[in-house]
């Protein structure tokens, strides 16, 4: 899990933010312990908006009203899925002194190589301690949120990227059994595309969900112990395991709807639930989407099984929020981050997201059978950090790593797809 955080950044962004970084410390690290009254203001900062992304928000917010009906709560979500438009909005307000109270922020490289390299973040060491968190979220997740000997924010969620969700009814129908290699996905594809189904759902308005689609095939084809070196810069984007992933990728990307560059994952998550698609690989926010906002219902209405190859493995994309330097009311703030990081607080924003709490001693009673299963596989997998969410490399490589997806998308040339990913790897 060190690796995840060894990998070097040079991206440009956050160096400019580094530049004119604001050294003022106004919030300290303590914890004021909760309980006596407050008010003011927080302002929470994310992308979850509207379908399939805030219901969980709002239910936080909820409680954390019911608990301090005197602090003001602002939500400062910004539409757009991954954060697309987000992080831009974030990153013009850090470099402009204004930051929000807190933020959705992903573990690693996101928040170590960005906002903390660029000395934005106060340290939360003595908070964790205080709220005897030390061994309430799994060693490698605090080590996700950890640099320079210091923890950064508090991690809300854990979602899985390696997921593919399904239409239970068009696999019945059609006599398609869950595949588990590719080339069991490949035959599966065939039969659905011969039946005038659409193997899989592809919303790549956003490129980020095709590059999700890229990082499992990365995967599926190089294993774990590969994956990590891959994005530690120990094996290079031109290795053959790389071209044989761009091929299949490319393969894959043969049987996805044709209208998939106009659609966002909303959009494509919808072709599986009204049965036009077979299959979606979403991180499993999806689920959220589909329980929560078509009334789907789990296991019933769709299935899931991990991307091909990739069974034991488990792509962790973690949200996370922490303290900025410089906000004006630290002590309201860290009474959201201490729901946030509760029991109370993840059991009641999880169910609803689709993700799976980050603490270890969350209820599973309180999740679905898809909850419950991630759970396990979260605890035996083999864990490694999502490209396509911010956490393997930094944000400049990640940045041209969509753009060459978004071109090979359209022009299927292999060559030039390995090309443009080595390229980028001086930002890696
Ligand atoms: C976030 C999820 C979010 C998804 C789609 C991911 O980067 O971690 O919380 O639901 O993007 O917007």
């Amino acid at each position: 899990m060190k690796k995840w955080l060894g990998i070097i950044a040079l991206f440009s962004l956050v160096f400019a933010l580094a530049a004119c970084s604001d050294s003022s410390d106004g919030s300290g690290g303590d914890s004021d312990g909760g309980g006596e009254s407050a008010s003011g203001k927080v302002e929470i900062f994310s992308w979850w908006t509207g379908a399939g992304e805030e219901d969980g928000l709002l239910a936080l917010i909820d409680l954390f009203k019911e608990e301090y009906p005197d602090i003001e709560v602002e939500n400062a979500a910004v539409a757009g899925g991954a954060g697309t438009n987000a992080k831009a909005v974030l990153a013009t307000r850090m470099q402009g002194d204004d930051p929000p109270s807190t933020f959705q922020v992903h573990g690693g490289a996101e928040l170590n190589e960005g906002w903390v390299a660029a000395d934005k973040m106060e340290p939360l060491d003595d908070f964790y301690k205080e709220n005897d968190w030390m061994d309430k979220f799994p060693e490698e997740l605090i080590d996700l949120v950890s640099s320079d000997g210091h923890i950064w924010s508090v991690p809300v969620d854990i979602h899985r990227g390696n997921v593919i969700f399904y239409n239970m009814k068009v696999f019945e129908e059609n006599g398609v059994k869950v595949p588990t290699t590719f080339d069991e996905f490949f035959e599966a594809a065939d039969k659905l595309k011969a039946a005038g189904v659409v193997p899989l759902a592809l919303g790549d308005k956003e490129s980020w969900t095709a590059t999700q689609v890229f990082e499992n095939v990365l995967l599926g084809v190089l294993g774990p112990d590969d994956y990590q070196k891959l994005f530690a810069g120990e094996i290079a984007l031109d290795d053959a395991q790389v071209v044989e992933a761009a091929e299949k990728f490319k393969k894959i990307l043969g049987y996805v709807n044709e209208d998939h560059a106009s659609r966002n994952w909303q959009d494509s998550a919808q072709l599986v639930a009204n049965g036009e698609a077979a299959m979606i690989n979403m991180g499993d926010w999806a689920k959220g989407y589909f329980v929560n906002d078509l009334d789907m219902e789990t296991n019933k209405d769709f299935g899931y099984f991990a991307f091909p190859d990739t069974k034991g493995d488990f792509v962790v994309i973690t949200d996370t929020f922490g303290l900025p330097k410089g906000i004006e009311n630290p002590k309201e703030v860290k009474k959201f981050l201490t729901l946030l990081g509760s029991v109370e607080g993840q059991d009641t924003f999880n169910p609803l997201k689709g993700s799976i709490p980050a603490r270890v001693d969350a209820d599973p009673s309180k999740y679905d059978q898809y909850g419950k299963d991630t759970m396990e596989d979260f605890k035996n997998a083999r864990l490694v950090p999502s490209l396509a969410h911010g956490s393997a490399a930094s944000a400049g490589f990640l940045t041209k790593v969509n753009q060459a997806v978004n071109i090979f998308v359209t022009q299927g040339d292999v060559d030039n797809f390995i090309q443009a990913l080595t390229n980028a790897s001086s930002e890696m």
